[in-house]
């Protein structure tokens, strides 16, 4: 072999073994590494979900933009599960006719699908739950193709209080327990599954969500479509920021935008106040029957971006003023996303000192105004705000 044939045989041999092992190395891609945006059967449909449902959802979150604005998954909650058979393999109801073909179809569209189930013997609706079943149904979930996995808490209840009493750490620890026994039936499968923990908060549940294997945990109890509920999930989000990140995050309950139970100016504090908090933005509309009212709300590109920022910090309340709240967010270009939110029934007009966001007061700050889409004057000194009954003033601040 001339030398020349050598050396560069030697190289291409080198270069495919740096090949294979690069392979080896190359880190999986993160799961969750933002917050994760789509869709959830229960706050509008509850048990009246149907494969066809499910179908027309995704139909109509490709046609209306969502799915490119970032709304991927496409999940089913609650009332799916029918009963086990003969081996113990969990089968789906008469309104599921066959969960494999539905997940091909739900990809089909470049959408993923989520299901849910209970570490109790009972799901909150009464149906089969996972009790001594976990890895059997992590698999039959991945045979299924299934993508995201919410595990409510529910009748596990009962178990809990049989093996804690009032004992509040070791209710955590069985809790931790139980989620780390299905992370890893997950893990097991091979399929990269989201998991996402429903236990209402309990026993600080941020505190030790991640290394149950959460990939996001309810923060709350459920959401209610009305303005109260809302915001007090919202605001008592206030000192959660430091345990998000990316592949963790609280989780303080589904969207509401578009059921009808608040106005315009209050969906819109709500998709501010979630892109704030950095939480799981899911709808929970009726996605074919979407107004464009809603749709303008939901697909807020701008809002959107403030939510699923690369940094993952969680956004916190910088004070509290009565009923105005004064929330930021540092973002991954070093600018900061500033949400003025009054709670109050009536227009409120008052003045946002720059200083009290952590920012110089003396040189002119650049803004833009997420729901207006447009750019303000330079700001300088503080920020001057007019907000609408129970709305918001959401902005990008460029110091
Ligand atoms: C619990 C959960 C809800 C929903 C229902 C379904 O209440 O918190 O989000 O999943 O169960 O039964």
């Amino acid at each position: 072999m001339p030398p020349t044939f050598r050396i560069r045989t030697l190289l291409l041999t080198l270069c495919s073994f740096a090949a294979i092992a690069s392979h080896a190395q190359a880190p999986k891609p993160a799961l969750a590494a933002t917050p994760p945006m789509g869709w959830n059967s229960w706050n509008h449909f509850a048990e009246k979900v149907t494969d066809k449902t499910i179908r027309d959802t995704a139909d109509a979150m490709v046609s209306s933009g969502m799915r490119d604005a970032g709304y991927i998954y496409v999940n089913i909650d609650d009332t799916w599960e029918g009963k086990r058979d003969a081996k113990g393999n969990i089968q789906p109801n008469e309104k599921f006719p066959d969960m494999k073909a539905l997940a091909d179809y739900v990809h089909s569209k470049g959408l993923r699908l989520g299901i849910y189930s209970s570490p109790g013997a009972k799901t909150c609706a009464g149906y089969e739950g996972s009790l001594g079943h976990e890895q059997q149904d992590a698999d039959t979930y991945a045979s299924w193709g299934i993508d995201y996995l919410k595990y409510d808490l529910c009748s596990y209840t009962e178990n809990l209080k049989q093996q804690a009493g009032n004992d509040h750490e070791k209710a955590r620890q069985v809790m931790e327990g139980v989620y780390s026994t299905m992370q890893q039936a997950l893990a097991r499968t091979g399929r990269p599954i989201v998991l996402s923990l429903c236990q209402y908060g309990w026993e600080a549940v941020w505190r030790w969500g991640q290394q149950a294997g959460g990939n996001l945990w309810r923060t709350t109890g459920d959401i209610e479509d009305n303005y109260a509920s809302m915001s007090a999930i919202g605001f008592g989000q206030a000192g959660l920021s430091r345990f998000a990140g990316p592949g963790h995050w609280n989780d303080p309950d589904m969207l509401e935008i578009g059921n009808g139970g608040m106005n315009a100016t209050e969906y819109r504090s709500h998709m501010s106040l979630w892109a704030m908090l950095s939480a799981p933005l899911l709808a929970g509309n009726d996605v074919p029957a979407m107004t464009q009212e809603t749709r303008d709300i939901l697909l807020n590109r701008e809002v959107i971006a403030i939510d699923q920022d690369s940094a993952g910090h969680q956004g916190d309340r910088v004070y509290t003023e009565g009923p105005l709240e004064v929330w930021s967010k540092p973002l991954a270009d070093g600018s900061l996303a500033v949400g003025i939110f009054s709670r109050w029934r009536m227009p409120l007009t008052l003045d946002v000192p720059l200083a009290r966001l952590g920012l110089s007061a003396t040189a002119p700050i650049h803004a833009r105004d997420l729901w207006r889409h447009a750019d303000l004057p330079p700001v300088q000194g503080s920020i001057h705000a007019q907000i609408p009954p129970h709305g918001v003033v959401l902005l990008r601040l460029q110091p």
